[in-house]
């Protein structure tokens, strides 16, 4: 079923190899309930996670999932590595697989670097974010938390607010939403918006509220600051007052709207504390769906033969 010997974005996957990951998801989330939450599948296997960008959710995340499944798991630092010598990436990633390492979970600011990775080594690579190209497993947790409220996603109205242009979870979200038969609409100043998007099967908004409306998802997206070299907005109070998410503009959204967010997110830019806060945020189950998503996706590509 599962063919690929790497997860390098959502765009390469099929929708029944989409629907295999969050089935197996949703076992392993059985798992995770359980009093004993450790399980053997990965038992002498070594994961290195090669984080080049910061990271909370996914890289711990990652650590865990694996650490649940037995396997062996080394945190690469940046820092305190020979890459601060000068050592490029490809010598970085020789030497992780040469020490015998089975998977390799990288970060990088840098688009394409996983595709990059897949080609040089016979080991599985996983995206855990290139540039603002992909996010798979970021879109693949939100799809899990959203079928677990909505018991679907075909029909869906899904609503993306703010710096599409810089993020990787859009990107990924994007793909992942329309394969399994969503309406993504994509809310935000023209500036933010790329010129990709005419060629995808999405609604644009200019104006927050006229896009919020019956929508079933709602997700906002980090003001992407890091990524942002010319001013693609007067100030960030401007950008609040026209793209911020508050109780009041959520109101025009279904009653029983979720309200999403990847993480980490700018509270009083994209979203106000009373939403983040509020009855309908599913903000932290997406970050404890994340766990179980992971342990699906090491899982799987552990039974590909390489
Ligand atoms: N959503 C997400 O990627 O968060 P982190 O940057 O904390 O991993």
């Amino acid at each position: 079923m599962f063919k690929a010997k790497d997860l390098l974005g959502i765009k390469e996957l099929t929708t029944e190899e989409i629907y295999h990951i969050l089935d197996t998801a949703s076992n392993f989330k059985d798992v995770l309930k359980r009093d004993i939450k450790k399980v053997p599948p990965l038992r002498g296997r070594t994961v290195v996670n090669l984080f080049f960008e910061p990271s909370t959710r996914t890289r711990i995340s990652f650590e865990l999932a694996a650490k649940r499944l037995s396997a062996d798991v080394i945190n690469f630092s940046i820092t305190t590595s020979s890459v601060v010598k000068g050592e490029t990436l490809k010598d970085t990633a020789l030497t992780i697989k040469a020490l015998g390492a089975d998977f390799v979970v990288i970060r990088h600011s840098s688009a394409g670097v996983p595709h990059f990775l897949s080609r040089l080594l016979d080991i599985s690579v996983i995206n855990a974010g290139d540039g603002a190209n992909e996010h798979p497993t970021q879109a693949l947790l939100d799809l899990f938390t959203v079928l677990s409220y909505k018991r679907k996603i075909k029909g869906l109205t899904i609503a993306i607010i703010g710096d599409i242009t810089h993020s990787r979870v859009a990107r990924s979200n994007i793909y992942a939403f329309t394969k399994l038969g969503a309406k993504v609409r994509l809310i935000c100043p023209p500036t933010l918006l790329p010129s990709e998007v005419n060629n995808l099967e999405i609604e644009v908004f200019n104006n927050l509220e006229e896009g919020l409306k019956k929508a079933d998802v709602v997700m906002a997206l980090r003001l992407q600051l890091e990524r942002q070299s010319k001013g693609f907005f007067p100030t960030l109070e401007e950008y609040f007052n026209l793209y911020g998410l508050t109780s009041e503009r959520l109101k025009l959204a279904k009653d029983d709207a979720i309200v999403m967010h990847p993480g980490p997110m700018n509270r009083g830019v994209e979203i106000e504390s009373d939403v983040a806060d509020g009855p309908q945020s599913v903000i932290l189950e997406q970050v404890t769906n994340g766990l179980a998503v992971r342990m699906a996706v090491l899982y799987l590509l552990a039974g590909v033969k390489k």
